[in-house]
């Protein structure tokens, strides 16, 4: 896809790896405004505040991005919440859901916010964003890794409804990226610099990919193709005993 010359909406573009790919559309060109409850912290791009559970503030926000920004052209759909869960405490229902309202009511909200502007454009992009957890679970957060996984399921039919009326829509699957606090807790985590030169590669080739899956994420995202899925499990089980105090 064009990154250059577009105007991009980052909804979930205050922080981490959605700021990153922000300042990333903005050198190469494109405008750039950036979503969330707490835009206070942003100075260097436009910014609009957005609650994704709260269709109220939806709405203003897709109001006044298109009152603005009447060439809105790509949304990114980057809003999202880990959360651990113990499954063996049916307190974990909060969380539960939060998750699901956040990350993937969330989701599908701004998406419907968005869909018959841009199908009127008739040339524009959906970025959604899932997690290489949608296809390969990480037991601490059972809830995250479905709504992940819902995600992922909702963008294919998204895609196929699309086809034809001018939308293509993309799916990104991070893998540990070290935004969030991941970089306190996992060494794994990819540096968010590199990671997001390797996704910038992917969105930019000529035909960009349905899914922008970066090297780091191929284990997770093909594990069950692969034969890895119980063995790979099973090591990711281990952080289960944080989790649990043993
Ligand atoms: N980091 C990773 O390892 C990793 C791996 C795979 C997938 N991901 C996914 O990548 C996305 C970005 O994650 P990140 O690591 O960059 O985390 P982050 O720095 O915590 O960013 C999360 C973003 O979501 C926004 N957000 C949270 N709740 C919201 C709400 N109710 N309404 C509107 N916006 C909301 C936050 O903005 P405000 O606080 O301003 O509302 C922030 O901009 C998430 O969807 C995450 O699941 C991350």
């Amino acid at each position: 896809m064009n990154i250059r010359n577009r105007t991009v909406l980052i909804v979930g573009g205050t922080s981490g790896i959605g700021l990153g790919l922000a300042r990333r559309f903005a050198a190469a060109g494109s405008t750039v405004i950036v979503g969330g409850r707490n835009t206070g912290k942003i100075d260097d791009l436009e910014t609009v505040e957005i609650d994704v559970t709260d269709a109220d503030s939806v709405a203003r926000a897709r109001d006044h991005v298109l009152a603005t920004h009447p060439e809105l052209d790509v949304v990114v759909t980057m809003s999202g919440i880990m959360l651990m869960e113990d499954l063996r405490d049916p307190a974990h229902f909060a969380e539960a859901e939060t998750t699901i309202t956040v990350n993937l009511l969330g989701t599908i909200r701004v998406i419907d916010a968005f869909t018959p502007h841009l199908i009127r454009l008739g040339d524009a992009d959906i970025i959604t964003v899932t997690s290489g957890i949608a296809f390969m679970p990480f037991p601490p957060m059972p809830s995250y890794g479905a709504s992940k996984a819902g995600v992922h399921a909702y963008t294919e039919s998204l895609r196929a409804q699309l086809a034809g009326a001018g939308v293509r829509v993309t799916e990104l699957v991070p893998p540990a990226v070290a935004t969030a606090g991941q970089e306190k807790v996992n060494p794994a985590a990819l540096p968010l610099e590199g990671f997001l030169d390797e996704v910038i590669d992917l969105l930019t080739a000529t035909p960009t990919p349905n899914e922008i899956v970066v090297s780091a994420a191929n284990r997770l995202r093909w594990a069950e193709r692969d034969g890895t899925f119980a063995e790979l499990l099973e090591a990711r089980s281990q952080s289960l005993a944080s989790l649990f105090g043993q």
